[in-house]
């Protein structure tokens, strides 16, 4: 088992790494693609047709919540089904700055805080992903204080940390922004203390971030109107596991009674919904049939009915294994147009939105996309009007376009902003005719594990250019 500290921590796609799923056959790198490119592109050669079956990696949103809450824990903590992605190993380098012992092995991580020695982690790390900010839950709760930079992650819109800050507050923590700190600590000078707090918003990441301080709060928290997504779900049973009391996750009031002490424990991360959601939207677009798993069928309820509902069958096979079906039969274009408006779980997840988007402009008819969720996601409208997609701004109802129905996409050069309107000019470029070239590729590499590999095990024409080593 190698110990963290020593490890060469830049993100690098390796093939073999995942012992966990043996079944998915190494790339083989075609060095011709090695020419001179400053960036990692995927060039992918379409339309494709893709058939056979696609496991689902561990849940990121699901796992990077988990590991900072390792932070409230004692002793050692076994995260199981961690996908191996820039975000998850970023999150292991914040708690690595902060003291933490991390090893890993393929997607295994254990985490033992017990030598925790800072309540400042790196600034860098924080700055580029979204879930480092959520140690600051533990860090107040278990420490007394924390100083956190303000969070990177995807350029999709405002995203403010008030309702963090807010619920830190009502709990008992002074909390100041300074430098582009976050700076809070316990007014008492000794803990957090139980508190009820109204989330304006059902925000998943100060959900969790509260949820994590109220586990080793003094006395018991009521938090309402938070989020229900499984990953708060997921965060919660950890938790629990690791000896807290936590009730309500998965409803919009959770009630924690505060514990002093967590210990470390075992847990698996659930199967990403999301990147099972981008699968089964790949085989509608492609109009092909594939197999999913593992899933959690009822967390895939409202894409379900949208995909049934533009003609797609989906079947059950198994508790957790899903078939998806876009086949036509006629030979004509057999899908149809629908309306999507994303919201809060379990509403339709704004993280499948840019997805949708690229299937809905080759669906019969006229569809809507409505973004609720993030003021700016909609960075892969211009890239996918490249591929001749029509899509028009609703001038009518803020952040809504308008898809009309293209017969044929046609490849193109494009540009990923970030890791879900990335991965729709992916779709797109699946199922567009001739080659389409995709660049910003580790945008896209934030959120799916071993894409191009299992893109190709279900016959996708998808080669990765690397630049050449200097
Ligand atoms: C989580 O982000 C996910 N990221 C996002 O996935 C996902 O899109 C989002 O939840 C919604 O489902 C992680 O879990 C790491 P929010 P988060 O707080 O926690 C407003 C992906 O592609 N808000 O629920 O940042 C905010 O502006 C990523 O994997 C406040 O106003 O999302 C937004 O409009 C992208 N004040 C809305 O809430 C706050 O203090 C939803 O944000 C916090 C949020």
């Amino acid at each position: 088992m190698a110990s963290f500290s020593t490890l060469n921590l830049s993100p690098s796609p390796k093939p073999t790494h995942s012992l966990l799923k043996p079944l998915i056959p190494a790339p083989e790198i075609d060095t011709r693609t090695q020419i001179q490119t400053p960036y990692p592109k995927l060039i992918l050669t379409g339309p494709s047709q893709l058939s056979g079956h696609v496991s689902i990696s561990g849940s990121k949103n699901s796992a990077l919540p988990i590991l900072a809450a390792t932070l409230c824990c004692s002793g050692t903590s076994r995260i199981q089904n961690v996908p191996d992605l820039f975000d998850t190993r970023t999150m292991a380098s914040v708690l690595v700055s902060l003291g933490a012992k991390v090893e890993v092995l393929d997607n295994e991580m254990l985490v033992n805080t017990d030598g925790v020695g800072s309540v400042e982690p790196n600034a860098d790390e924080i700055q580029k992903i979204r879930g480092g900010f959520f140690v600051i839950g533990p860090l107040v709760a278990r420490f007394g204080e924390a100083v956190v930079a303000l969070p990177g992650g995807c350029n999709i819109g405002v995203r403010p940390v008030d309702l963090h800050i807010r619920g830190l507050q009502s709990l008992g923590a002074v909390v100041e922004l300074r430098d582009g700190k976050v700076q809070a600590y316990a007014a008492n000078g000794r803990g957090l203390v139980g508190g009820s707090f109204q989330l304006d918003y059902p925000s998943v990441g100060a959900t969790e971030t509260l949820m994590m301080a109220a586990c080793m709060a003094d006395g018991t928290t009521v938090l309402s109107n938070v989020a229900r997504e499984p990953e708060v779900v997921d965060l919660a049973r950890f938790l629990t596991n690791c000896g807290a009391c936590v009730d309500g996750a998965g409803s919009n009031k959770l009630v924690i009674k505060g514990k002093s002490q967590l210990r470390g424990c075992e847990c698996v991360v659930a199967p990403d919904r999301i990147e099972a959601g981008t699968f089964m939207l790949a085989a509608a677009i492609t109009r092909s049939c594939i197999s999913i798993s593992p899933v959690i069928p009822c967390q895939m309820s409202s894409l379900i009915h949208k995909l049934s509902a533009a003609g797609c069958k989906i079947k059950k096979c198994s508790h957790d294994t899903l078939e998806v079906s876009a086949v036509s039969g006629r030979g004509g274009d057999n899908l149809l147009s629908v309306v999507v408006k994303t919201g809060p779980y379990p509403g339709f997840p704004t993280d499948l939105q840019p997805q949708i988007m690229a299937l809905l402009t080759t669906c019969n008819g006229l569809s809507s996309v409505e973004e609720s969720v993030f003021d700016k996601r909609m960075s892969h409208v211009s890239e996918l009007l490249k591929l001749g997609a029509k899509i028009q701004e609703n001038s009518m109802i803020v952040l809504t376009h308008v898809c009309y129905h293209v017969s044929v996409l046609n490849g193109s050069s494009l540009v990923a902003n970030d890791i879900r309107g990335g991965m729709s000019l992916v779709l797109a470029g699946l199922a567009a005719e001739g080659t389409t070239e995709i660049s910003g590729v580790a945008h896209i590499d934030r959120g799916y594990e071993n894409l191009d590999m299992k893109l190709r095990f279900l016959g996708a024409d998808v080669k990765r250019l690397m630049p050449l080593a200097s």
